[in-house]
């Protein structure tokens, strides 16, 4: 029998995430955000959900054949564009949308002598620092794409700050990105989850919903469900072994956790070869059949160990809740000094991933 440790996506609660997008900013298109395997959520799964948007943004190429491959018309927007010119057959073919953030993007465009059907979004650079072309460089961008007949299907920016609502530096990027878009035509789009949920000036064209699709809270302090987001992924397993153990007795590799009392210890089959976080402090919370039961020692490779004290009966074969409906993954991620993009994107192709909810 295969281990039981199961990624569960709820694909109902992936559509109704995405209309709690829209209904933040009717105005504006929807490119969904599904890049590194739909936030772990699976490629395709997210994308066959999520039909009511209006485009798909990808981080690379191969994720954007894959799309195209599995029948998906709408826009595929490729967010770090291109990074071989030798690629931009393939773009064009599949009609993708390439992002163009930087200039040797526009020196290869120029030496492939750039078809004019290429759609690409321009990249500009507002207070990220990461890619994207400073602001004094766009009309020189748009100067040379026009000599290639190429015109931009929007300019985009992307927010560094968003996700505290108090923060200024928003307004910042906000102002730069109107300021260098404004003698431009183009439609706009910088929105993340974070804007969309608590920064409706930045909607404009399109907004790029990625992790409240995924019902996990983009806004620092804010729960998921307290903002009308639902959880997408429950990520459970079971006991594998109930142990007995006396007081003194050191639990896992390097006996950081030494049993306080006589009591009783679950063992896990989830491991950080699952992509549970190793660094996952003792405490951090888990439920064994909804009973709290947390986190004790290291977590190794296939197993983790929990504290049984709070279970009337422990027995193995027991379901353990790694994280879901009743045990926020931000909570998790809060606990491990993290973000919950990280645990969803984490866990690894082993694990087994089975839909509910498609109707
Ligand atoms: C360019 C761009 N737009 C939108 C998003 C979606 O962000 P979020 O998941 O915070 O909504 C990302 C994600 O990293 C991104 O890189």
């Amino acid at each position: 029998m295969s281990r039981p440790v199961r990624a569960i996506i709820d694909i109902a609660t992936l559509r109704q995430n995405l209309r709690l997008a829209k209904h933040h900013a009717p105005k504006s298109r929807v490119m969904a955000v599904i890049k590194a395997n739909g936030y772990g959520h699976g490629l395709l799964r997210v994308a066959n959900a999520l039909g009511d948007a209006d485009g798909f943004a990808v981080a690379d190429i191969d994720e954007g054949l894959a799309l195209r491959q599995a029948g998906h018309r709408k826009p595929i927007c490729l967010l770090t564009g291109f990074h071989d010119p030798a690629d931009l057959n393939e773009v064009l073919h599949h009609d993708l949308t390439v992002v163009l953030h930087s200039m040797h993007q526009i020196d290869a465009l120029e030496s492939a002598g750039a078809n004019q059907s290429l759609r690409v979004w321009v990249k500009i650079d507002t207070g990220m620092h990461r890619v994207g072309f400073a602001l004094e460089e766009l009309d020189e961008v748009l100067r040379r794409l026009s000599q290639l007949s190429l015109v931009p299907t929007c300019l985009m920016s992307h927010l560094a700050n968003a996700d505290d609502r108090d923060d200024p530096y928003t307004c910042d990027q906000l102002e730069k990105f109107q300021a260098c878009c404004q003698s431009h035509p183009y439609p706009r789009s910088l929105a993340n989850s974070a804007g969309i949920m608590a920064w409706k000036e930045t909607h404009f064209d399109w907004v790029r919903p990625g992790i409240m699709l995924y019902g996990l809270t983009p806004l620092l302090g804010c729960d998921a469900r307290e903002l009308g987001l639902r959880q997408a992924m429950s990520f459970e397993s079971r006991l594998i072994a109930v142990k007995p153990l006396q007081a003194g007795d050191p639990v896992g590799y390097g006996g950081d956790w030494v049993c306080p009392e006589s009591m009783v210890v679950g063992v896990v089959a989830c491991g950080y070869g699952d992509g549970y976080l190793r660094h996952a402090p003792s405490g951090t919370p888990l439920l064994v059949d909804q009973h709290p039961a947390p986190l004790v020692g290291r977590v190794s490779m296939d197993m983790l160990t929990v504290d049984l004290r709070n279970h009337p009966r422990p027995r193995v074969g027991d379901r353990v809740t790694l994280w879901g409906m009743s045990l926020p993954a931000d909570e998790i991620a809060q606990r491990a000094g993290t973000i919950a993009y990280e645990l969803v994107c984490g866990i690894t192709p082993r694990v087994p991933r089975l839909e509910v909810n498609q109707s």
